[in-house]
């Protein structure tokens, strides 16, 4: 559940919820949808909603102000929360509403399309929506696979570069975050460094270059830190070749965020690419969380390092919160893929691809 910062608020005489806070730094709230509209389950007092969530839900899920004043976050709207007692919470940290909670042009869509057809692969994704989405990638990017989660993005993208390269290898940062599958729990070193008690041990197939920050980490030299931390992912594809080993990719967010929101060298993402691409392996980057418009200037943040991958991952922000995630490749890449694993083109919900 998103964190949330409580905005000053009064009741009027009228019972309204009316600011007394920064509206005009944060804008107005949207006003709430009439209490009898809302589900039942969204009636359930504070207290008894806690008790069942601690006796019910795993506990992984972490209660935000436990310890202060939990939040019963009853519906949200643009850029707020709302409790049970129609409280505006400013919602500060949410990384998947793009374009705020409940966007009416999002709602719309949605209502559209459900009223439409809900499960058959294809419909709008194969026609405006693709098109669109590759409009805005490097033009060696032409097909798009369609999945449900960054997680399952990125599965694909390793399952992608072993079957494609037939090697065996992945390079990923220090700190990284890629997906709490077990492969990818096993790859991001935020997650796990070492085996521990859970049983999942780091991916065997794992080797851990440095983050490649150029403010905390070992080079600071702006001139020259992007060629040196490369250097390093030279250096270990020469041990893993002489240990017999081939590299299928090297994997890496355009803008690290769990490794510390480190915004990257310049001309590190050309010198790895030249380097992975000699070894015969693969580039894929991880816009899951950057992408779409978030790093400002661009609209895919490895824009900023002039590349073009093999390879790119998109969730989060994709649907406004609906579970839509995808793997953008180039023509070559799936079509390769796709005649070593033609059974690997679907999954339940969304997939449908479309060359450009
Ligand atoms: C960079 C990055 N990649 C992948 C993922 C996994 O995405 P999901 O939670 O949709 O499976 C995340 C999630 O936080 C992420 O930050």
């Amino acid at each position: 559940m998103a964190a949330a910062v409580a905005v000053r608020t009064r009741r009027l005489e009228s019972g309204r919820v009316g600011h007394v806070g920064p509206r005009r730094l944060i804008g107005p709230a949207v006003p709430p949808p009439p209490r009898a509209k809302r589900p039942r389950l969204e009636q359930l007092e504070k207290e008894k909603a806690l008790e069942l969530r601690k006796k019910h839900v795993a506990p992984s899920l972490g209660l935000h102000y436990a310890a202060v004043k939990p939040i019963k976050v009853a519906y949200g709207r643009g850029q707020y929360l709302y409790d049970e007692w129609d409280e505006p919470y400013l919602d500060c940290i949410n990384n998947v509403t793009h374009v705020g909670h409940c966007h009416p042009k999002v709602v719309a869509a949605g209502v559209e399309q459900m009223s439409k057809l809900v499960h058959s692969p294809g419909t709008k994704m194969a026609d405006s929506y693709t098109q669109q989405l590759l409009s805005t990638f490097p033009d060696n990017m032409g097909h798009v696979f369609y999945v449900t989660s960054g997680t399952e993005a990125n599965d694909l993208a390793l399952m992608i570069a072993e079957t494609v390269t037939g090697h065996s290898e992945i390079i990923v940062i220090d700190g990284a975050y890629h997906g709490h599958s077990k492969p990818l729990v096993g790859l991001s070193s935020y997650k796990m460094k070492e085996k521990d008690d859970s049983g999942i041990s780091p991916n065997p197939h794992a080797w851990i270059a440095s983050n490649p920050d150029p403010f905390r980490g070992k080079y600071a030299d702006p001139a020259t830190a992007g060629t040196q931390y490369a250097g390093e992912v030279k250096e270990m594809i020469d041990s893993m070749e002489k240990e017999g080993k081939k590299l299928a990719c090297y994997v890496c967010e355009s803008f690290p965020g769990c490794a510390g929101q480190v915004k990257l060298p310049e001309g590190y993402f050309k010198a790895v690419f030249d380097h992975v691409h000699r070894a015969g392996g693969l580039c894929v980057i991880d816009e899951v969380q950057t992408g779409f418009g978030r790093g400002g200037e661009f609209f895919w943040i490895f824009q900023s390092q002039g590349v073009k991958p093999d390879i790119v991952t998109v969730g989060k922000p994709m649907g406004n919160g609906h579970p839509v995630a995808a793997v953008v490749t180039t023509k070559e890449i799936a079509r390769d893929f796709l005649a070593k694993r033609p059974d690997l083109q679907m999954n339940t919900r969304v997939t449908w691809c479309l060359w450009r």
